[in-house]
């Protein structure tokens, strides 16, 4: 008997993002077909979340592929890493050419890149997408950032648009670019979530070391801040969690061990800018700060060895509470402008045509960095989508200089109380290093120089020159190299 190909995609992968993906589908008037590992887990979903709806199910490769109308569209939700390889090695005999893969895990951009170009080279379609907004967002409104072979857009678009997270009517949701600009951006945006999260807990710290107000107290100032412009995702949950009471009435977060964990998409994000050269530098701080509360043995041991400063604070709180607030505005300006920064150069290494303000509008909504602030910087890029850094654009030139002097208070005030702050306060001098037309680096090009003969440039010539400083030595110059 033929299997006749009723559905409109098919969805590999039915953990609790999957199964929430075909949901969200089927919500949208398309005819999903669903398939795991392990097949039991397809009836189960059939029989229980699944009952009443459109949804078919198929207990092999072979029979899923048959299911689904040409150009078939397949996607995994699976572990990102040798698990996706796995399942493209295993649905290929059932595909015909023209036929698209997708792949909607956390996968590794270099991933998406080798496997665009080699499916291409076999005669199919393959898509990296990145998808953020966790369960709720995946069943109803995720973000959606899907890259790769530009051919198969048109024929995801319809699907993926539908059950995108939509801001004033417009979904969170437009082709990226090409091979793995998809995941590049995830990965930059998950980048960006460390940066927002660890920001947040700096200012919580601050509040509560400084003003020793409680977690229900730091919960009303949230409750406020959410109000205005910094009303985000990330600080509405916040709030709740500081709310949030244990059984005996206690506030749930003051229990949780100080150790953060991690699965590495901050971390790929910081290589990344390294290897483009890209001083992200707040992003780069988040991770640092992670590994940092991750040593909490150690650290148990060096607050018993190592004193500090012992200070009260002496300031006006109500002042002092509204420069928390325009230090992590400030912050976070920075934050999105390294990370457009790096999107750009990557771009550039990658020949891919990104576009920020569609980026800024994907972002907007159903993610986990949505916000508010992100629509303003959707409206910079499209008033200007050739804007060299975010700093330019004259709502956040004003933005960040008006936050500037409450921000130097708090990051001043936590160091003399020996607080760490190393998202606002490298932020901060980040500012004060890309504002500056002059940096120290004259001296540095002259230590280079000295010890290495690796010849410097002066302010009136680009020639490359080497000085014997020491009248020892020669005056052969070295060659330059990267390493
Ligand atoms: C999302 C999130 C998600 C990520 C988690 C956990 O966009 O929905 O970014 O993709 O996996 O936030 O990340 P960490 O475990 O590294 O904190």
């Amino acid at each position: 008997m033929s299997v006749q190909a009723v559905a409109d995609i098919g969805l590999i992968g039915l953990a609790v993002m999957g199964q929430n993906l075909v949901l969200n589908m089927d919500d949208h008037g398309f005819v999903v077909c669903a398939y795991n590992r392990t097949v039991s887990k397809v009836d189960h979903f059939l029989a229980n979340e699944a009952k009443g709806t459109k949804i078919v199910g198929a207990h092999s490769i072979a029979e899923f592929c048959a299911k689904l109308k040409r150009p078939r569209k397949v996607m995994m939700l699976v572990k990102a890493g040798s698990a996706v390889d796995d399942f493209i090695e295993q649905v290929l005999p059932h595909l015909e050419a023209g036929d698209i893969i997708i792949d909607g895990g956390n996968s590794h951009y270099p991933d998406t890149i080798r496997r665009t170009k080699y499916l291409e080279s076999k005669g199919f379609l393959f898509v990296g997408c990145g998808v953020s907004g966790g369960e709720e967002g995946a069943r109803y409104g995720p973000s959606m950032m899907p890259g790769g072979s530009t051919a198969a857009w048109p024929h995801v678009k319809p699907i993926f648009q539908a059950i995108a997270a939509k801001v004033d009517g417009e979904p969170c949701c437009d082709w990226v670019g090409e091979t793995g600009a998809g995941h590049y951006v995830k990965m930059v945006h998950n980048g960006i979530e460390y940066g927002d999260m660890q920001m947040i807990c700096e200012a919580y710290d601050i509040l509560k070391k400084t003003l020793g107000l409680t977690a229900d107290e730091i919960g009303e100032i949230f409750t406020e801040w959410n109000q205005g412009e910094l009303d985000s995702y990330l600080i509405e949950i916040t709030r709740d969690i500081l709310k949030f009471k244990d059984t005996d009435g206690k506030p749930l977060v003051e229990k949780i061990k100080d150790t953060a964990g991690q699965k590495g998409t901050g971390k790929w994000t910081v290589v990344s800018a390294l290897d483009t050269g890209m001083p992200v530098t707040l992003i780069g701080e988040a991770v640092f700060a992670r590994n940092l509360s991750a040593i909490k043995n150690e650290r148990v041991a060096a607050s018993k060895i190592l004193g500090g400063p012992s200070g009260k604070f002496q300031g006006d709180k109500k002042q002092f509470i509204h420069d928390v607030s325009k230090a992590l505005y400030a912050s976070k300006i920075i934050s999105y402008a390294q990370g457009f920064m790096l999107m750009r150069e990557a771009a550039k290494e990658n020949d891919w045509h990104l576009n920020n303000a569609g980026i800024a509008l994907m972002w907007r909504g159903g993610c986990i960095i949505r916000s508010v602030f992100l629509g303003d910087i959707k409206t910079a890029y499209t008033k200007n989508p050739e804007l060299t850094n975010l700093l330019f654009d004259p709502f956040f030139k004003a933005a960040i200089e008006g936050a500037a002097d409450s921000w130097r208070r708090v990051v001043s005030q936590a160091v003399l109380l020996g607080i760490p702050t190393p998202c606002m306060s490298s932020a901060l001098a980040f500012f004060d290093g890309y504002r500056n037309a002059v940096l120290p680096a004259n001296l540095l090009q002259a230590q280079r120089d000295y010890f290495g003969a690796h010849t410097y440039q002066t302010l009136t010539s680009d020639e490359w020159v080497h000085t014997n400083w020491t009248g020892r030595g020669g005056n052969v110059a070295s060659t330059t190299y990267l390493a």
